[in-house]
Formats: structure tokens, C-alpha cells, sequence
């Protein structure tokens, strides 16, 4: 990890009792790029990104019942309402990047929901021995949404010391949840405390991992009371940018133009994987139709939409030919027209 700054950082977090110390925890220097100078992440070979899942959760309709039961999608507190743990599946992938001297390096982008399901998952895409073996070199939560992070267990239980990579903006209850607490009511149970290396991502500037790829964290306001969410840039030589994400609550339009003001290559983009919030619980409403008619600017050569994309978004993106990357709708998957459980798809 490159500019690296260790601090003594002595917060304790305290919420309903509990505390958890942040004691030791790394939170490293993000490079700052001058006006007109976007940042250089430097370049890697290639990528491919496995959907070990996409499946968030099974059924909407019971998914917004509870939601609005809670208080609606605005004043719900996931960590406080309760959720049908038995309709949560959840969203992560596998992201093998290829760097220019052929040595590779993993990242394991959020942990589902369900901790049985997401067991399942990581024994179907081969992620359960990655971790066992100590292959996973960043674990990075993209944000603390139930369907990315309530799964928490599934990945410390087979490597309780994996290098855990979380924004600034995660809230003491997910810190807690970290650090072993269970907030039953929520479902949300973990019987395992994360005791390896833990690099809070600052809200500002850009974070380089390695040569190729990088993060940033969108300072937002989140529906269940969440806040922020980071998403992440590599730079493929000779081919472009590609941006793979979590949910993309910041939107698509505004996580692409962060990438071609900010960072070095950002005006050739070339490869999109993952959610991006647009049509995650029902019909694509005219705003979000305005935002996958805005994407064409940005002349990506592969869009891997799935997750909380949602169907009707991405059948859209399909008419507008785009070029979309489909799969084999299996393992929980409901539709061939994107990279589903178990796909892959290759960037480089
Ligand atoms: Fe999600
Ligand atoms: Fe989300």
C-alpha cells in the first residue's frame, strides 16, 4: 500500500453498551490530486471479476413489506428493524487482477447477507479455500448494507485475520459487528471477531491499493440510516478503466465522473461491473431511465450490470445497445441478460 500513514487512532466506540476499540487500525493517506492533474493509480494487465453472488435477497415483495413496517426505506434502521433472515441471500464478488509482471492479486468485494447462503457461495467459486489459504489479499466492504455485510461471519470464519477494508463512514454498530457483537433483532449474528489488519478509507481523495487499482468513498446519506460507500478503479493498460461497485448508491453518473476528473486514464473508460441501484425493487421510473440514457457518454466497451441494477434497468441498457455482458441465469440467478452466480467476466 502505497503513502501509508499509521496513526494511533484511540476512539472507542460505544453503542448500547458495547465498545470496540479502533485502537491499531490504519487509516492510510489518500492521494490528493491537484486541479486539472488527475491521480496516477498506475496500470495493470488485466482483470476478471466472479459473481460469487448477486442474488440480494429472494422475494421484494416481502423484502419492502418489512421495509415499510420498519418506518419505509428512509426512517427503517437496518440494525434496529426486524429481517427475514431466511429472504436475505446477498451481494459479493471475486476480483483477480493480473498486474504487469504476472503476479496476482485478489480482493473479495463485501460478504452477502446470509452467512449459510453466502457458505454455499464461497464453496461454489472456490473463495472458501482462497481465504482458508490466506489468497485474499484486501476484503473490502463497500458499504455496510445488510444484503453486503450481514453475512460477515461466512468470510471470518474461514479467515478471521483477512485484511478487512471499510469507508470512514461506517457506523459504530457495524464496527461492533466487527468486533463480535450480534444484533439479533436485525439478524444480523456474528460468532466471530475480525482480528486481522483493518485500512479505514478517509472520505476524500483516492486510495491506491496497488499498481492498477484504487478506491474512493462517496460521502452520502444511504436509505436504512447508512452512510457511504466506497467503489473501485482499475486501470487496464492499453484498454481503459474499469469500475466495479458494490450498490453505486452515488449513482452511476456521478461514480464515472469522479473516475474521469480523478484519476489518470479516467477519459478512455472501458469496463463496468456491478450494482448500481437503478431499478432494485420494481419498473424503471423516467429519472433512472435519464440515468442509463447519461452512461453512454462515458463509452464503456463492457457493462457487467446485475445485482440492484435490476432487470428492467439493464433489459433497457440492452435496447440501447450498450454493450452488455449477459450469463447463464443459474445458482439462484434469475435471468441470462447479466452476470449472474458463479459467471465471470474478463476485463483486459
Ligand atoms: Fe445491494
Ligand atoms: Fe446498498
Amino acid at each position: 500500500m502505497d503513502h501509508m500513514d499509521r496513526r494511533d487512532f484511540l476512539t472507542t466506540v460505544t453503542v448500547g453498551g458495547a465498545a470496540f476499540s479502533m485502537a491499531g487500525a490504519l487509516w492510510p493517506t489518500p492521494i490528493l490530486a491537484a486541479p486539472g492533474k488527475p491521480a496516477d493509480i498506475g496500470q495493470c494487465k488485466s482483470v476478471k471479476v466472479t459473481c460469487v453472488s448477486e442474488v440480494g435477497w429472494w422475494d421484494t415483495k416481502k423484502l419492502i413489506k418489512g421495509l415499510m413496517a420498519a418506518g419505509g426505506p428512509k426512517k427503517a434502521d437496518q440494525w434496529t428493524m426486524p429481517s427475514d433472515l431466511n429472504n436475505g441471500a446477498g451481494s459479493s464478488s471475486l476480483i483477480e487482477v493480473t498486474l504487469l509482471d504476472g503476479k496476482v492479486k485478489r480482493i473479495l468485494l463485501d460478504t452477502g447477507w446470509n452467512p449459510a447462503y453466502m457458505a454455499w457461495r464461497y464453496q461454489m467459486t472456490g473463495v472458501d479455500k482462497l481465504l482458508k489459504q490466506n489468497k485474499i489479499d484486501y476484503f473490502i466492504v463497500s458499504h455496510e448494507h445488510l444484503d453486503h455485510f450481514f453475512g460477515l461471519e461466512a468470510t471470518l470464519r474461514l479467515n478471521p485475520k483477512v485484511t478487512m477494508v471499510i469507508p470512514e463512514t461506517f457506523r459504530p454498530q457495524a464496527r461492533q459487528f466487527m468486533a463480535g457483537k450480534s444484533f439479533t433483532k436485525a439478524s444480523a449474528v456474528t460468532n466471530v471477531k475480525h482480528q486481522g489488519k483493518l485500512m479505514v478509507m478517509k472520505k476524500s481523495g483516492v486510495h491506491k491499493l496497488f499498481d492498477g487499482a484504487a478506491l474512493s468513498v462517496f460521502d452520502i446519506p444511504i436509505i436504512l440510516k447508512i452512510r457511504g460507500e466506497q467503489s473501485l478503479y482499475f486501470n487496464v493498460k492499453d484498454k481503459g478503466l474499469v469500475l466495479i461497485t458494490g450498490c453505486c448508491h452515488q449513482t452511476i453518473l456521478k461514480y464515472a465522473d469522479f473516475a474521469q476528473k480523478n484519476i489518470k486514464g479516467g477519459d478512455k473508460m472501458y469496463g463496468l461491473y456491478g450494482g448500481l441501484h437503478i431499478a432494485p425493487f420494481g419498473p424503471l421510473k423516467p429519472p433512472q431511465a435519464a440515468w442509463i440514457r447519461g452512461m453512454a457518454q462515458y463509452k464503456f466497451k463492457k457493462v457487467a450490470s446485475n445485482h440492484c441494477t435490476g432487470l428492467p434497468a439493464v433489459a433497457y441498457m440492452k435496447k440501447l445497445g450498450y454493450p452488455v455482458v449477459g450469463g447463464r441465469g443459474m445458482e439462484g440467478s434469475m435471468s441470462k441478460l447479466y452476470v449472474g452466480n458463479s459467471d465471470a467476466v474478463t476485463f483486459g
